[in-house]
């Protein structure tokens, strides 16, 4: 078994350097990195947007249909990279802005191409089972004034729930909102949320090993 853990990063802010979710995720990037060997795979959906799936497609793609025509093919090819990369994870890292309530259209796009019956999932007599092998997925979820977690937050149980039905076994999400605060204040709470979470995941290391 190999030692190396691989963290598979999934970005969807469109704001580049000023974005308040990327800045987090690479925070956790950073402190996985600092104490354990790991394997990085990154992808910006906010520099390299998906383009949406066409209806017909989506059919194809969510239920692993056999392509019909080249648009289909070309979509169920790129689900497959996207497929791979999750499959080959033990950690997922997922920065959310909140865009209209909800996720970034391109993050969206991600989820379709990623939720493929009988890869990632699959039903059985009781109930969806999750086909990852994914240990913790963390999802940032920053945005400019909704609460997390209020009735008005629908990126964040929509992801958890995602998360949870592909197989991620422990689901984390970190608060980065309040109109309140300055992003530089948003930040370094959700980095003492991020330190918070590390901290217990390596105490239960600890235990286990
Ligand atoms: C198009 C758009 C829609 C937004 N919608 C919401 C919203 O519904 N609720 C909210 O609290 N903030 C909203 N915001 C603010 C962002 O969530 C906030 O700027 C957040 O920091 C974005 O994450 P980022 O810094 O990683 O880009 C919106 C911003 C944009 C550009």
């Amino acid at each position: 078994m190999s030692n190396t853990t691989s963290v598979l990063r999934i970005d969807s802010s469109a704001r580049g350097s000023a974005s308040v979710s990327k800045q987090l995720t690479q925070y956790l990037v950073d402190q996985f990195a600092r104490e354990e060997a790991i394997e990085l795979l990154e992808r910006d959906l906010g520099e390299q947007p998906l383009a949406p799936i066409a209806a017909a497609e989506l059919v194809a793609v969510h239920g692993s249909a056999d392509p019909v025509d080249k648009a289909a093919q070309k979509q169920l090819a790129l689900s497959d990279t996207l497929v791979a990369e999750l499959m080959a994870a033990d950690v997922l890292v997922i920065g959310a802005p909140m865009y209209n309530f909800g996720v970034a259209a391109t993050l969206k796009a991600w989820v379709d191409h990623i939720c493929r019956a009988r890869i990632t999932f699959r039903y059985t007599d009781s109930g969806p089972q999750g086909l990852t092998n994914i240990e913790h997925g963390f999802i940032v979820v920053s945005t400019g004034g909704t609460r997390v977690g209020s009735s008005a937050d629908f990126v964040s149980g929509y992801l958890r729930q995602i998360l949870k039905f592909i197989g991620v076994r422990n689901v984390h999400v970190i608060h980065a909102d309040g109109s309140k605060h300055s992003a530089d204040e948003i930040v370094a709470n959700a980095r003492g949320q991020i330190n918070t979470l590390l901290e217990a995941r390596r105490e239960n290391s600890a235990v286990e090993a």
